[in-house]
């Protein structure tokens, strides 16, 4: 079988991006694109790792740059695409074309604390743990079907950004084993629900 065609998303420092190039031989992908919204640190690992890299800004008008998107996609024609630290809200007509081909993972325990502050927001609620969640992508705000969760325990007077750093371990091996099970056809998208083989 062929290796599944995956683009990564990312605006960030790309630990996550990385975790999957590391094992893209052993999870039989091809990551075939990096789309970024600006120069970012994703960005130089992805050439570091001979994977093309797309930069589209946002400029003053949203539905521009979601239609430059999805241009991008169409011709990627991607199995799997990945937003590993995006930070930025997909269009609802892009999100609905590419339904049940998007995951996203994010920094809580969805619903817990959705959002661009999620560290910040559960250590400010006085949270004794919160952890990393994969899940698909849909119109709204970290609301997509829940693929899979893991847990983190918050440390007291702990800082946001060492808070972060843990979880990131987390995150890389769930987002990690959660592209596996997707292309091994363990897990897909029906009806916005995430369902198990
Ligand atoms: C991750 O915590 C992701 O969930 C969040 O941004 C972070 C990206 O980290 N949205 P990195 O850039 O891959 O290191």
């Amino acid at each position: 079988m062929p290796n599944s065609r995956v683009v990564v998303l990312a605006s960030g420092t790309g630990s996550l991006f990385q975790a999957l190039i590391d094992l893209s031989p052993q999870l039989n992908i091809n990551i075939v694109g990096l789309l970024t919204d600006s120069e970012v640190q994703a960005g130089e690992r992805a050439r570091e790792a001979g994977i093309p890299v797309t930069v589209i800004p946002m400029a003053t008008d949203r539905d521009v740059w979601n239609s430059e998107i999805v241009a991008y996609l169409r011709e990627q024609n991607p199995d799997l695409i990945v937003s590993a630290g995006f930070m930025k809200i997909l269009g609802k007509d892009l999100v609905t074309e590419f339904a049940g081909r998007i995951i996203n993972t994010h920094p809580a325990l969805l619903p817990n604390f959705p959002g661009a502050h999620a560290v910040r927001d559960a250590i400010a609620a006085g949270a004794t743990e919160t952890g990393s969640t994969v899940h698909f992508v849909d119109a709204g705000v970290d609301t997509g079907a829940i693929i899979a969760q893991r847990s983190v325990p918050i440390h007291q007077n702990e800082s946001e950004i060492d808070l972060h750093e843990r979880i990131k371990v987390v995150e890389r091996e769930l987002l990690v084993e959660v592209v596996r099970n997707i292309v091994q056809g363990k897990v897909r998208y029906e009806n916005g629900e995430a369902v198990t083989a």
